[in-house]
């Protein structure tokens, strides 16, 4: 592997270094390092013209559907879809066809991503057997493969006898749970959160307490049984109340929330365009907000996208039929770039600590999340905060199309990533500069 040269790159949005990666790893990094001088062969210079430079992001939640909905996206195309979205891991959820929860199973998604080579793809094992929430799966000698995160997501674990057991086994062999917190029995029939504009458009209401009331009780069966759990997808203001006493407590709870419910709102319903379904549902304003100084203050840890790719023929349908779900990998970045950094609500070190390092660390990581400094492995997103750019479903790496952003212009976009030094994205303008040969 040839040696790698980043000119004029700027660490976390701050002042510009020269950066050289060698065998994977960040080699040197200095504001006076020259090329020229470094002895051996070639080195490929890049030059950043200021862009800013931010460990590799990492996604806690996305639905990549290899097995069994390959029509939709596959280990391949959705490893794409993460690398130009800025992504060097990711991790896969259990609903596909068959359900990850057997270690074979889990063995193949992770071998496919590795293959492939644009991504780390790690399996999540489904906590219940085919996920219907009755029998445990083989989390055990899952987790002595390549699993560390477990979840039903698509569906919550809802008999509470089942989620405790889940708690102690989670516990003993160290792993993370991951709750879809969704009570099924009070979201029958419901297709939008429920308020003033899924009454006002007739439309089934899946209100706040379907979600929190689960939050409330696996975070006090945390505080009783141990062991970690995780929130996927917070969406309401008092998921957010619920976790800010949990970690109050000391409760071994973290939490993620999504760019769409960060960004949209139950407003967008008034089409009635199915590509604004998605569970749990869009909030209101006030969710949002919530949602967004919980991130700010660390009651929520991360950002996770959820992507969902669904085909047409499920998302292009009446409002009531279409599947939920959106896409996220490519316009993740983006919009938190929007919504934290050009609102001048916080700084890219913030974005690098909820996309990168908080997701790492939680998953234990070693490879990931890392700073940017001498040693550290090259796993890195270069990011150009102005290269304006709208979004074309047809145009996305994912094979799915079904983003809720057709038509929106961001400002910021991703110029390139890197994983273990090698380049996985790379837009059109950010071609190499100059190759440096050295005569030494
Ligand atoms: O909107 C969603 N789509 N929420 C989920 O929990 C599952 C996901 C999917 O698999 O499509
Ligand atoms: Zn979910």
């Amino acid at each position: 592997m040839g040696k790698i040269g980043i000119a004029n790159v700027r660490p976390y949005g701050e002042d510009e270094v020269q950066l050289l990666i060698d065998d994977g790893v960040i080699a040197a990094i200095g504001k006076d390092l020259n090329f020229d001088e470094i002895e051996g062969e070639s080195v490929e210079v890049i030059d950043a013209g200021g862009k800013v430079l931010l460990p590799g992001l990492v996604d806690m939640h996305v639905h990549l559907r290899e097995p069994g909905r390959e029509d939709t996206e596959t280990i391949a195309t959705g490893s794409e879809a993460a690398a130009k979205g800025g992504f060097t891991a990711v991790f896969t959820m259990a609903n596909t066809s068959p359900v990850i929860d057997q270690p074979f199973l889990a063995d193949a998604v992770w071998e496919k991503g590795q293959a492939y080579g644009k991504c780390d793809v790690y399996p999540v094992g489904a906590i219940t057997q085919n996920l219907e929430g009755t029998q445990l799966s083989e989390i055990g000698l899952m987790s002595q493969g390549h699993v560390r995160m477990f979840s039903d997501d698509g569906k919550c674990v809802n008999d509470p006898q089942v989620m405790r057991r889940a708690v102690e086994y989670a516990k003993a062999y160290d792993v993370l749970l991951a709750q879809h917190a969704e009570d099924h029995r009070m979201t029958e029939d419901a297709v939008a959160h429920e308020g003033e504009t899924a009454a006002r458009l007739g439309l089934g209401g899946w209100p706040r307490v379907a979600e929190e009331s689960v939050v409330a009780r696996d975070v006090i069966m945390t505080r009783d049984y141990g062991g970690r759990l995780h929130i996927c997808h917070a969406s309401t203001e008092g998921t957010v109340e619920l976790l800010r006493w949990a970690k109050a407590q000391g409760i071994g709870v973290s939490a993620e929330a999504t760019p769409h419910h960060l960004l949209l709102t139950d407003e967008k319903l008034e089409s009635y365009d199915g590509v604004y379904r998605v569970n749990p549902p869009l909030r209101e304003q006030r969710d949002t907000i919530a949602l967004r100084d919980a991130l700010l203050d660390g009651t929520i840890d991360v950002v996770a996208t959820d992507h969902a790719p669904h085909g047409s023929e499920d998302k292009c349908v009446e409002f009531e039929h279409a599947k939920p779900g959106m896409l996220g990998l490519e316009t993740s970045l983006p919009i938190i770039a929007q919504v934290f950094v050009e609102s001048g609500l916080a700084d890219w070190r913030f974005v690098a600590k909820v996309m990168s390092e908080r997701p790492a660390e939680i998953l234990r990581l070693k490879d990931q999340g890392r700073p940017i400094a001498e040693g550290e492995p090259a796993n890195l997103v270069l990011v150009d905060p102005g290269a304006a750019w709208t979004v074309e479903g047809a145009k996305l790496r994912s094979k799915a199309s079904n983003t809720p952003y057709e038509g929106t212009e961001f400002a910021t976009s991703i110029a390139l990533t890197m994983l273990r030094g090698t380049v996985t994205y790379r837009a059109e303008d950010t071609a190499a500069e100059t190759t440096i040969t050295s005569t030494k």
